[in-house]
């Protein structure tokens, strides 16, 4: 069962409740104590700061990121198991650098559109992926959902549960319609782990990506909100 800790209370002007603020990025350590260097430590113990969103499922944690989750993120994003169907065939630290500091940025929005979390382990925080569920601006009704997993971690379960939670969270918390997703066709397990959450396939979009050198077949899924809503009911 997901649960969410909101960071504002007052009146959103997205009419959805709640309005998400820029929280001061906090590690362990405290405030003030950032290294210079982000890529310096593997493992930063992380101690959620008073009125952070935060997602909890049964092991994981879904938790805003902060300019130290750099070298969990490189760390997979390096990997060639990871790079398989994806749009780069190799990462440097600087690429990683300006997308985690993009999905920092994206806690600044009001009305928030982007919520793009790390996923943690429960058990010892260390950061195994990165999930997340973005609309095109605030005030939208529909959001793209997705997610991806450090190899090592890949067969147990850890990103479908995580989207349930996202699932959840966009239905309930921002009264979404029509979540979707896209992936490249030949991704089995995401085309898998699509399925287990309920989505349905929409359209297959025929060379569509230019990756890697050739072209790409893409699949679209997408649950709505009333189907989101019966599976829920038969799941409970
Ligand atoms: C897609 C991804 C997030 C799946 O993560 P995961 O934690 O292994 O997923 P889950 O364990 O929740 O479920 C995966 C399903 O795919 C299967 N699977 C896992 N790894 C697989 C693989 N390498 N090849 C084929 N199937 C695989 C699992 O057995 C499971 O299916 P099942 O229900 O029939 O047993 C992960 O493979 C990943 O990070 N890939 C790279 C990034 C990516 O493709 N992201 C999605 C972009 S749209």
């Amino acid at each position: 069962m997901s649960s969410a800790q909101h960071p504002r209370a007052a009146p959103a002007p997205n009419g959805r409740g709640v309005s998400w603020a820029r929280q001061t990025p906090q590690c362990y350590g405290g405030p003030g104590e950032q290294s210079p260097d982000c890529f310096t430590t593997n493992l930063i113990p992380w101690e959620c700061p008073p009125n952070v969103m935060i997602l909890a499922t049964e092991r994981l944690l879904l938790r805003e990121f902060t300019a130290h989750d750099c070298h969990a993120v490189l760390a997979y994003q390096s990997d060639p198991r990871y790079l398989r169907y994806a749009p780069w065939t190799y990462r440097l630290r600087e690429n990683v650098a300006r997308l985690v500091q993009d999905f920092i940025d994206w806690q600044d929005e009001l009305p928030r559109g982007k919520f793009q979390l790390a996923i943690a382990l429960r058990t010892n925080h260390q950061v195994i992926g990165t999930c997340g569920i973005r609309m095109a601006t605030g005030h939208a009704q529909q959001a793209e959902l997705g997610y991806e997993l450090h190899p090592d971690y890949w067969g147990q379960g850890y990103a479908t549960e995580a989207a349930r939670s996202l699932l959840a969270f966009g239905f309930q918390t921002l009264s979404l319609q029509r979540v979707w997703a896209q992936c490249v066709a030949e991704n089995t397990a995401s085309i898998r782990v699509l399925e287990r959450l309920g989505m349905g396939q929409e359209r297959r979009l025929r060379q569509h990506a230019w990756m890697q050198n050739r072209w790409w077949d893409m699949v679209v899924y997408a649950m709505n909100r009333t189907e989101w809503q019966e599976r829920t009911e038969i799941v409970e």
